[in-house]
């Protein structure tokens, strides 16, 4: 059994498959923070600049500070858009696609879809948050049973709000024992709580020890730099469970990463990736430079679309607040006529950088910063150690 690292050539690797399967992406149904806005702008002057501003006229007005932990902005993308951003893609490669989507914490995507003609079959997953001594962890559960799909989604929720690493174990261990399912420990090497290198490090490692036998994968994220991503590939070695892809797609540009198959559905694929046999493409989109991307990820979120599923056309229907008194409101209603100078200016300053000028300017500053190399260009890696690791 052995999981396979494709780097380069996707197009010619392709042609030995039937199946491309897109995991982890992302829908208007899921809540980003802020902190996303704020990690981009604190590298650019001018966007920092806005901000500040904007926090202290909010301040100067209302006489309490702006809580960025009750704002959020939601994907571009509707359920089915989202589909067939991801599918188009895979049929480019002459692949017939399976796309499974993973909103946070939510399950409402893939339930409408599954109304749909045509998509009666579209695997019902998410991306579940999993607060864990300190910090949180992003579990991809992929493919859960329809007709307890729901049952399911309120005990996970129920563990996000009350974390006993009792239920954590039990709920795994469960999830495991469904026909068809898969766990996945997304971007593992994210220290998306910024808790410290080696405190992150440490929190994975025991998570890992505790419940890695109910563990399929771990993620090589499409939205994080191959850096972190070379740790994911070491963390795969050392405790022998299993590479895969994971797109993250948030924005326009369908998912970077890719695991082919010559699977018929996704609970066959499934089957193959517990048997621990894996095939993960990384794509030309994925060598583009990290920071390029984030910026047009960015771009898409602060856009207007016309063809919103939803009707949000606007960006600023899909950003929201969550006021003192516990009132929901998007920015639309919060500005009706038009929104602060320093937003305008920040979403004004995001537009510019789309000209093709600062793209190339970016990728040459930053290209070679975020090279993906690895020698040989296709690894195998033998899984055989897994049992030691996962019975330990
Ligand atoms: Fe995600």
């Amino acid at each position: 059994m052995q999981a396979n690292l494709h780097l380069h050539h996707a197009k010619s690797v392709a042609k030995r498959f039937r199946t491309g399967i897109s995991l982890h992406s992302h829908t208007c149904y899921s809540k980003e923070t802020l902190g996303f806005v704020y990690r981009y702008a604190k590298d650019s002057g001018l966007l920092n600049w806005a901000i500040r501003r904007g926090e202290r006229q909010f301040e100067a007005r209302k006489g309490r500070k702006l809580d960025f932990a009750k704002a959020w902005w939601t994907p571009p993308v509707a359920p089915r858009d989202a589909w067939e951003l991801e599918a188009s893609q895979i049929r480019e490669y002459g692949l017939d696609p399976i796309v499974s989507i993973t909103d946070h914490d939510t399950i409402t995507a893939n339930l409408s879809l599954t109304e749909m003609p045509g998509f009666e079959d579209t695997a019902i997953s998410l991306e579940w948050t999993v607060p864990y001594r300190g910090t949180f962890f992003h579990l991809g559960i992929h493919n859960l049973p329809k007709d307890r799909a729901a049952a399911w989604m309120q005990d996970l929720a129920a563990c996000t709000a009350n974390p006993l690493e009792s239920t954590i174990g039990a709920l795994l261990a469960e999830l495991a024992s469904l026909p068809g399912t898969l766990n996945i420990f997304n971007h593992p090497c994210w220290d998306e709580k910024n808790i410290g290198g080696s405190t992150h490090q440490n929190a994975v490692l025991d998570f890992i020890a505790a419940y890695g036998k109910w563990l399929h994968a771990v993620e090589l994220n499409g939205l994080r730099p191959w850096k972190e991503n070379r740790d994911v590939l070491a963390l795969s070695r050392e405790t022998g469970i299993p590479l895969i892809s994971g797109g993250d797609r948030h924005g326009m540009e369908p998912n970077t990463v890719l695991n082919f198959t010559n699977a018929k559905s996704f609970s066959e694929f499934a089957a193959e990736v517990r048997d621990g046999h894996s095939e993960v493409a990384l794509l030309p989109t994925y060598g583009h430079a990290f920071r390029l991307r984030i910026l047009r990820d960015l771009q898409d979120i602060l856009s207007d679309r016309p063809s919103h599923g939803m009707g949000w056309t606007r960006w600023e229907q899909r950003v929201f607040w969550e006021n003192h008194l516990g009132e929901v409101q998007s920015l639309a209603q919060i500005f009706p006529e038009k929104t602060p100078i320093p937003v305008q200016v920040f979403v004004s300053a995001v537009a510019a950088l789309r000209k093709p000028v600062f793209s190339g300017l970016v990728n040459h500053l930053w290209g070679q910063d975020d090279q993906v190399g690895l020698e040989p260009a296709s690894v195998a890696m033998p899984v055989a150690a897994a049992e030691a690791a996962r019975a330990a």
